[in-house]
């Protein structure tokens, strides 16, 4: 039932903040200001190298997932898709832990790299919203996501919600590792108590976004920039964009812009710039002018102080609120989606199934 929603990606976007919500619920004791984790039979605080595999969006909340992994848990991460890593003959070493994240739990390449992972006596754990799954039956570690059934061929609320999971488990593993003290750990539960509230805020600018649609839905090419867990952001992007409204997106790393895709810029190729403000900001910024230099029309979307900075000259902005790093991908990501719906929208294609596409690709 998509209720008040004209389709159920519309209706999956705006449950984002409550799912989470939910979500988190299972991963944070607010109470004692800690996070925490299901029963495992294994010491977390002993994983020396992670090795993340997944598909599609799953694997960018993965992205996302290696950078807090690193930087919170100062554990090793190793990442591929699940084609790639099934046939590549990855070198595991025995006691590795792998985690493969999935909403279905049903992906062909994905469950085939989880087997993999088995037989090279790896530590499986799996983030999943289908707690019934293969995925979930064949895990040691089962972390579910509580997104609800997720009916729209593009992954929304799914991909939030594994963010959350994956940022309870990294603060977990600094725990497990001795790296988090008290009040460190209080002030990750307080940052990700907060995530609802802000994709809340980020939604009251749907109007926004769709009233900006036009400015997107006659490019044959967009670009999508970010840095650091904005560069997954900006490769989920052009995911959504391209998987719905059919027009050709790509996301990359804003530093790579030189090495090679700037010479696609012209007026006619709308650059989406993923950049709240923070230690990234100013790097990000200097790529976006080089942009523009060359005529590229930007979409800014920043918060309050990233817009004031480099806001103007921009073709339009969406300003997001102020939030801790950490969070930023679940809050970014919502206008992303919104962006690619309502672009969809208005190029008048089937957004909840679009041409091509199954919902879980059980045959690889
Ligand atoms: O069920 P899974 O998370 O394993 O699915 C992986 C991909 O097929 C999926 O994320 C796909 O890329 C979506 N259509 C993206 O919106």
């Amino acid at each position: 039932d998509k209720g008040n929603h004209r389709h159920f990606m519309q209706k999956e976007i705006y449950e984002q903040p409550v799912v989470v919500a939910q979500t988190l619920r299972a991963y944070l004791r607010r109470m004692e200001n800690e996070v925490a984790m299901p029963d495992m039979d294994f010491d977390l605080g002993a994983v020396r190298r992670i090795t993340i595999v997944a598909c599609g969006t799953s694997f960018y909340a993965g992205m996302v997932a290696k950078y807090w992994f690193e930087k919170f848990a100062r554990v090793p991460v190793d990442i591929d898709v699940a084609s790639e890593f099934r046939y590549r003959d990855p070198v595991l070493e025995k006691g590795g832990l792998a985690l493969f994240i999935s909403q279905s739990g049903e992906t062909a390449d994905t469950l085939a790299a989880l087997r993999h992972a088995r037989a090279a006596d790896q530590i499986i754990a799996v983030v999943v919203n289908v707690p019934t799954s293969s995925m979930a039956r064949e895990a040691d570690l089962l972390l579910p996501t509580h997104a609800g059934p997720e009916i729209g061929v593009a992954s929304t609320k799914a991909f939030t919600c594994q963010l959350a999971v994956l940022a309870a488990l990294a603060a977990n593993l600094a725990r497990a590792k001795g790296l988090l003290t008290p009040a460190e750990e209080a002030e990750i539960v307080w940052h990700l108590s907060e995530a609802p509230a802000a994709m809340n805020e980020a939604l009251g600018h749907d109007g926004e976004i769709e009233a900006m649609a036009h400015l997107i839905a006659p490019a044959r090419d967009v670009l999508y920039l970010g840095r650091g867990p904005d560069y997954p952001m900006a490769l989920e992007g052009a995911l959504k964009l391209k998987e719905i409204s059919y027009i050709h997106a790509e996301g990359y790393a804003a530093g790579e812009m030189k090495h090679g895709p700037i010479a696609l810029i012209d007026e006619a190729v709308p650059v989406i710039v993923i950049a709240p403000s923070g230690p990234l900001f100013e790097k990000t910024v200097s790529n976006m002018q080089e942009v523009q230099a060359r005529g590229g029309k930007v979409v800014l979307i920043s918060d309050a102080e990233g817009i004031a900075l480099a806001g103007e000259g921009c073709m339009a902005t969406i300003e997001m609120p102020k939030v801790h790093p950490l969070i930023a991908p679940l809050v970014y990501a919502v206008p992303v989606q919104l962006l690619a719906y309502h672009v969809a929208v208005a190029k008048g294609t089937d957004v909840d199934q679009p041409r091509n596409l199954a919902k879980s690709v059980t045959v690889e």
